[in-house]
């Protein structure tokens, strides 16, 4: 049997900031979540997240994951005080408890299956995870002998000068014989420089400790500082690129754009410079997104092409050009072969197949038909102070440059509607709407 843990509790003081570390985010997903994804494939019995600062707000951001239990750590006094608190909820378990870091992001699942693997293999008490750093500031020490047979962990602040000249350091990834960790977990002592139980202690007193050394450094890096966190997001977007590219997906200038983990992508898409994909992103065959683009939570058919715009919640049916200078909102779904232009921005609207918005409009709250020509500067007024309104246009209709479709309006199809106008009342089918001051001219004024 196997139990995860997953050390969640801590302040992260270092990171100076009012959000508890482990919700920091990092390409779309939280630290936590990304240690918690790590282990899935495991399919552990239990999975237990220790948490203690701002507990509520670290549950709630995870209480819809399916059989995870939450054990409150308070006050949190160090790594070995959370995995205390495992005693009372773990009583009657019996095999190994996997101990993964919260604030250790970049783990493959791999990695992790190796460790428990090597583990039960070696029959030791417990199997920790190593890295050799060329930097090991900040990290506990491992000292270990050529076997792989570990004597003690100590912390970079507990170390004397020869002991810091170690490059081994602990990566916090763990897998224990659960009874063996149990017999010792009370036995720790707040005798260090930071006066807290350290877990790390507990490899000196179990009487076989190994370790297994990570191919990939980069995998162990633990974030404690913002910096840190922009180290590993600059190598999870490598990751992410990597990955795509691999897939068919063209980056012309990949280290200055970024992906969401849950981005997907068909073949042939080409992604100019400047350009960042957020939350749940589906982009079809051959789209050109970028250069200047910004797309979140968002769906492309294919052979779209999205030029300096922002597309947010929408989706977009293929063979569709957005932009440049487009803003593309929440609920804006553009139908086959539309046409979006500059300075336009489209909310919570359909457009059918073939529609034209080229120049200067804001269409919100809208149901356009199909092939419909929306002139430079028309606006949908669909907010009367209160409510809002919608704005209906059927089939091949056009608007002048410059209307203003006073909401709730319906304008039917085959209609047009001329230049300038303000449109307050429906229009029938075929017709022709002029809501103007007529003009007058008076002759000889200047002479
Ligand atoms: C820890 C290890 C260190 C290792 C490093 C790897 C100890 C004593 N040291 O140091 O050997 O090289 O990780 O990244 O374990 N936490 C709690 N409750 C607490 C304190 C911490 O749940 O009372 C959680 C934190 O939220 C965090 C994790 O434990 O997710 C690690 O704590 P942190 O303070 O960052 O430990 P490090 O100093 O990095
Ligand atoms: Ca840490």
């Amino acid at each position: 049997m196997l139990a995860v843990a997953v050390l969640a509790a801590g302040k992260g003081t270092r990171m100076k900031s009012a959000l508890p570390k482990v919700l920091q985010p990092l390409a779309g997903a939280t630290l936590v979540e990304r240690v918690l994804a790590s282990a899935r494939t495991l399919a552990p019995e239990r999975r237990i997240l220790i948490v203690g600062h701002q507990a509520e707000r670290v549950e709630a951001q995870l209480n819809h994951l399916d059989g995870l239990e939450f054990v409150l750590q308070q006050p949190q006094n160090g790594t070995g005080h959370a995995v205390q608190q495992l005693i009372a909820p773990l009583q009657s378990f019996t095999g190994e408890l996997l101990v993964l870091n919260g604030d250790v992001p970049l783990l493959r699942a791999e990695t992790i299956e190796q460790l428990v693997e090597t583990h039960r293999n070696s029959g030791a008490d417990v199997t920790l995870l190593t890295a050799r750093l060329n930097d090991p500031t900040g990290y506990g020490r491992v000292f270990a002998d050529d076997d792989g047979r570990v004597s003690a962990i100590v912390e970079h602040r507990d170390c004397t000068e020869e002991q810091r000249r170690n490059t081994l350091t602990n990566a916090g990834i763990y897998c224990f014989n659960w009874s063996k960790l149990l017999a010792v977990l009370p036995k720790l002592s707040t005798d260090n420089d930071q006066g807290e139980l350290y877990l790390t202690d507990t490899v000196s007193m179990l009487e076989r400790a190994m370790h297994v050394e990570v191919a990939d450094a980069d995998e162990v890096n633990g974030i404690n500082n913002r910096r840190q966190l922009a180290q590993c997001e600059t190598l999870l977007q490598q990751r992410l690129r990597d990955h795509w590219m691999d897939q068919g997906v063209t980056f012309v200038d990949p280290a200055s754009c970024t992906l969401s983990e849950s981005c997907r992508f068909g073949r042939d898409v080409v992604i100019e410079p400047q350009t960042h994909l957020r939350g749940v992103c589906s982009i079809g065959d051959n789209c050109r997104l970028g250069p200047g683009s910004l797309l979140e939570d968002s769906e492309l058919a294919e052979n779209v092409t999205v030029l300096h715009s922002v597309v947010r919640g929408a989706k977009v049916a293929r063979d569709v050009a957005v932009g440049p200078f487009a803003n593309l909102r929440p609920a804006a779904d553009i139908g086959e072969g539309c046409r979006i232009g500059n300075f336009v921005e489209v909310k919570k609207s359909t457009l059918a197949a073939g529609t034209k918005v080229n120049h200067l409009s804001y269409i919100g709250d809208a149901e356009l038909g199909t092939d419909v020509n929306v002139g430079a500067g028309t606006i949908t007024a669909n907010y009367d102070g209160v409510n809002k309104h919608r704005t209906v246009i059927g089939d091949r209709s056009k608007t002048g440059a410059n209307s203003v479709l006073v909401a709730p309006v319906t304008i039917g199809a085959d209609v047009t509607i001329g230049a300038g106008s303000t449109i307050t009342k429906d229009v029938p089918n075929g017709s022709l709407a002029l809501g103007r001051a007529k003009q007058w001219v008076k002759e000889g004024w200047n002479s």
